[in-house]
């Protein structure tokens, strides 16, 4: 519908004794008296519709599907829909709302568009081993340009949950461990879904999740409790919150669990102290999947009670359980709620619908021939293809095993080979997957007749099928081979035997990591290290390919395979970005954004964390009565920011541009880098602060910047950095963002463990 049509249909209103309502230009003021009169209009059974957020079905992530969906359109009880696609089907449901009920409002449409829509892009925990804020950008931009032109405007999306524990599944829809990469990635995608107009046709609105702390879940348990310090929360977790919100994110959606005490849900303090007192959030607040019945569970009282709690707490729309459209009038009738309540909540929703043009033309997403011109575009596949190689993490290469020669005979083994339906990863709910190829195909497109290519399954994903059957959800299937295991380890042995070199394609299905899908072993699967411990005993050269949506423990892999590539799930062009690599059109620069630890019992371990009163001593990794484990020392496996590339770069010393630095001055720190190798490749420098004495305990590093710059063989460049005070700034005891005056240690290098180190002094 158009603004033309919505006049006359406002014509009709004002025939039939309500006044009229005119669609105006997008400033605040006009949209303020927009809804102004809209809402003088609204019956109070219509205003909490509007707070109505209902599924179609195709996603569920919980036990209830909304029912009688279509009456309630009518009715006015529905503000928005989600998990609904094509202009087809949303048309029909908008039609609805604008042609049938009472006051003609439109309704929103959301999904998870995680990391892609229809061409998917690496699994976010991948995205963010890029390094590269620009390529993320252009990922959200086509990932809301296909969703748009498939009906929808508004996105669940960006994750940020700081997470450092790698048992926890949704480790692999976020950044990984770092504040300050998270909040960065958070700016990057914002912009890419809103673009400079939340109006245009090709745009979504971002809904930052999960607000907040979800990914400190205790013992890494999904939907766990979280329990954090004060300044714990301000310096290290709420940054990437605070940077999407900063960065213009349209909505933020609640987190399942318990904060310090009080559900996020219904955490007042939470949802209007600090997102729209502390921070001026003025977007709206959806709840997560049915999050306020589940305040039931938690045991905050019965539905009317938390739904209640969660309306005052600051919560705008109610995801599918139906608490505020069931309970909110009779809250209201007792005295339990105001309609100041109400209508705070429900103007916010309207003003996301008239900043995405929706009361200007409810059908602007509605285009089918602009659908089948936009999805799955070969340029889209050649930039997931493009940005899935750069996600990709080289985590060891003796001898230059890698790349490849595209000549001889390859055997490609192992469960992880030849699923299409797996390369996607996790949260892809609207990936085409029997048309994502896999890494066998993705292979034999690349090299065609080059190279003979010969393939195995070799093992199960999982020896136990009710935990492969757990793990291979949602149509990511991995056939069994229900053979006794010898026989069919012989058979892959067998034909590895054949090649010259071993493709080990191994790790973690796509549905191992992801919502609901927490682990306590984050090895590789016992029976596929007993396929690749076989793969090695032929004693040809074995390239491990990791397929994993989080960090793994691996040093039984790091002291036998000679070439590990982490790929973790590319999306849509896995396969062919794999075998870019593999053979050398590519050369690999990811870099870890989460900590690999050597031992699960390590967890959480991350390269930011405090001192301790009893430190080691250096070169020391056991000493009786300082901080340590009697049995692994206190290193990762490989740390935050580790990657190598086929080239190798060396770091000039680095040197600053001054010795202190006053509170409005500026720093300069320089490094020149040469590739000394012979292969062209990215390389990302990475700067780390941390502040030598303060009045709170203060991390033994942080990051604070970070270029990717590309160098031929040969190359060198110089590259700087510039620091300010506000780089130096943390929360204090009293929460006050506060630069400390004294000495801080600047150090640069190619990850959080190998840097150089500079100091200087804060003046001021
Ligand atoms: C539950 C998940 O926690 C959330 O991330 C997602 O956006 C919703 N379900 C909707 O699918």
């Amino acid at each position: 519908m158009n603004a033309r049509i919505y006049t006359l249909i406002l014509g009709a209103m004002v025939m039939a004794g309500l006044p009229a309502l005119q669609v105006k230009a997008q400033s605040g003021a006009d949209m303020d008296r927009f809804i102004d009169e809209l809402m003088q209009q609204m019956t109070i059974e219509e205003k909490i519709g509007q707070l109505n957020l209902v599924t179609a079905g195709e996603v569920t992530t919980g036990s209830v599907v909304s029912t009688g969906v279509e009456a309630k359109i009518k009715e006015g009880k529905i503000g928005g829909i989600f998990s609904m696609t094509t202009p087809k089907r949303i048309r029909a449901a908008q039609e609805l709302a604008v042609n049938q009920s009472r006051l003609k409002i439109p309704l929103i449409f959301g999904l998870d568009v995680i990391h892609g829509y229809k061409t998917i892009f690496p699994i976010p925990l991948g995205l963010a081993a890029t390094w590269d804020l620009g390529l993320i950008e252009e990922t959200a931009r086509i990932s809301a340009v296909e969703a748009a032109a498939d009906g929808l405007n508004w996105t669940f999306s960006p994750m940020v949950d700081v997470s450092r524990d790698a048992r926890w599944g949704r480790i692999s829809e976020g950044s990984g461990e770092d504040t300050y990469l998270t909040s960065r990635i958070a700016e990057a995608m914002v912009h890419g879904y809103q673009g400079n107009n939340l109006a245009a046709d090709n745009t979504l609105m971002a809904c930052v999740k999960h607000f907040a702390l979800y990914g400190a879940a205790e013992a890494g348990r999904d939907y766990n409790t979280t329990d954090m310090s004060l300044h714990r929360m301000y310096n290290e977790y709420l940054p990437p919150y605070k940077a999407a919100i900063d960065a213009g994110a349209g909505s933020v959606m609640t987190s399942f669990n318990d904060i310090n005490g009080v559900p996020a849900t219904a955490n007042k303090w939470l949802m209007t102290d600090v997102l729209r007192d502390q921070w001026g959030f003025h977007g709206f607040v959806v709840t997560d999947y049915t999050a306020v019945n589940e305040l039931m569970d938690h045991g905050l009282g019965d539905l009317q009670e938390v739904s209640a709690r969660s309306l005052q707490a600051g919560i705008d729309m109610d995801m599918v359980g139906e608490g505020f459209l069931s309970t909110l009038k009779k809250s209201l009738d007792e005295g339990r709620v105001s309609e100041v309540d109400i209508d705070r909540a429900c103007r916010r929703i309207l003003e996301a619908k008239y900043q995405l043009g929706l009361f200007d033309d409810p059908f602007r997403y509605c285009d089918e021939s602009r659908a089948e011109r936009t999805l799955l575009a070969p340029a889209h596949l050649a930039k997931a293809r493009e940005v899935a190689g750069k996600s990709f993490v080289l985590l060891k290469n003796d001898q230059q095993l890698l790349p490849l020669k595209k000549k001889g005979t390859v055997a490609l083994i192992g469960p992880l080979a030849n699923t299409g339906s797996n390369m996607p990863g996790t949260w892809s709910v609207s990936a085409d997957l029997e048309h994502t190829p896999s890494l066998l195909e993705g292979m034999r497109a690349l090299l065609g007749e080059q190279v003979n290519i010969i393939h195995h399954q070799g093992a199960n994903l999982l020896e136990d099928a009710d935990y492969q059957e757990r793990a291979t959800m949602f149509g990511r299937t991995i056939p069994r081979d229900d053979r006794p295991e010898a026989e069919v380890l012989a058979e892959a042995v067998a034909t590895a035997q054949q090649a010259d070199v071993i493709v080990a394609a191994l790790g973690e299905s796509s549905e191992m990591s992801g919502e609901s899908s927490s682990r306590t072993d984050i090895g590789i699967p016992a029976i596929q290290q007993r396929l690749l411990a076989e793969l090695l005993k032929t004693g040809k050269p074995v390239v491990l390919v990791l397929f994993t949506g989080r960090p793994l423990t691996l040093g039984w892999e790091d002291a036998h395979v000679p070439a590990i590539l982490n790929v973790w799930f590319g999306g849509t062009e896995t396969g062919k970005a794999v075998a870019d690599v593999l053979f050398g059109d590519v050369n690999p620069s990811g870099k870890l954004p989460a900590t690999f630890p050597q031992h699960v019992g390590q967890v959480p371990l991350y390269y930011s964390h405090k001192k301790t009163g009893r430190p080691l001593a250096e070169g020391q990794w056991f000493q009786k009565f300082r901080s340590n484990y009697l049995d692994v020392s206190n290193d990762p496996l490989y740390p935050f920011g580790y990657g190598l590339s086929y080239t190798t770069f060396a770091y000039g010393e680095i040197s600053l541009s001054r010795d202190n630095l006053p509170s409005n001055g500026v720093l300069e720190v320089y490094v020149d880098v040469r590739n000394t190798g012979n292969y062209g490749g990215e390389e990302v420098v990475q700067l780390y602060i941390s502040d030598v004495a303060g009045s709170i305990t203060r991390p033994v590093k942080e990051l604070k910047g970070f270029q990717k710059i590309w160098l031929e063989p040969g190359q060198s460049k110089r590259v700087v950095f510039e620091l300010t005070v506000e780089d130096l700034k943390f929360y204090d005891a009293n929460l006050d963002h506060v630069a400390e005056p004294g000495e801080f240690v600047v150090a640069v290098g190619t990850n959080s463990r190998d840097v150089q180190e500079g100091r200087f002094t804060l003046t001021d």
